[in-house]
């Protein structure tokens, strides 16, 4: 029994949660485009503005791609590492972020970047509020693959109260409208929990996929 309650029935508004949205064959089938797509772009570690390192290995898909290092956060249309071109957005993700952003009341989605969150067993991602993206008026659309996670979400400054969320692999989040800029973050990660069994997934870790509309 947790001592916070599971927010899951009371999310505040431009907050949608579907639970196990994606069955686990569909799961498999987006990993597989996960696993063809980091062949591509090959997962890497960021740097911060401090110079520190990212906890969790990143990549991205679509025209542009999510990146941090010394010079600070913002999206480019190539990786980092290798001087490519991110690969495509898979044609099957943006379909369900099509379908979900659709049902939450956003017309016409068109998604230009996604970030791929790479958690190993003891990754977690601090609190913060996705800011770096042209026009907030678009939502953020988070995929859950793997291991079950501790989300936090919080309000709209750093020290506000933060509402505790398990997410389970399959569950789809969107968040947009009056909640776009709320602080969230992955406090821990529950590892071997994954209902699935992919050989992209880290030992014991989680995939979380982000489609946003950056430009
Ligand atoms: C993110 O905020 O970029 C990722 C959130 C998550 O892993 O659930
Ligand atoms: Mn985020």
């Amino acid at each position: 029994m947790s001592l916070f309650p599971d927010l899951a029935e009371t999310l505040p508004d431009g907050v949608r949660l579907w639970r196990r949205r994606l069955a686990p064959g569909a799961q498999m089938a987006l990993l597989d485009d996960v696993a063809r797509t980091l062949e591509a772009a090959p997962p890497y570690r960021p740097q911060m503005r401090t110079g520190a390192y990212v906890i969790n290995r990143m990549s991205n898909c679509g025209s542009l791609g999510w990146i941090s290092d010394t010079r600070g956060y913002r999206y480019e249309p190539l990786h980092p590492e290798t001087g490519k071109a991110w690969p495509p957005i898979p044609v099957e993700l943006g379909r369900i972020g099509a379908d979900c952003t659709r049902e939450a009341g956003f017309a016409d989605y068109e998604p230009d970047a996604c970030l791929i969150n790479i958690y190993e067993a003891s990754g977690k991602l601090n609190l913060h509020r996705d800011y770096d993206e042209a026009d907030f008026r678009w939502p953020v659309v988070s995929f859950s693959l793997g291991a079950d996670a501790e989300f936090l979400l919080g309000g709209f400054k750093r020290a506000d109260p933060t509402h505790r969320l398990v997410l389970h692999s399959g569950d789809i989040l969107v968040f947009g409208g009056p909640s776009r800029l709320r602080y969230h973050g992955v406090r821990k990660i529950f590892p071997g929990t994954s209902p699935v069994d992919h050989s992209v997934l880290p030992e014991g870790g989680r995939i979380n996929l982000t489609l946003r509309r950056a430009r």
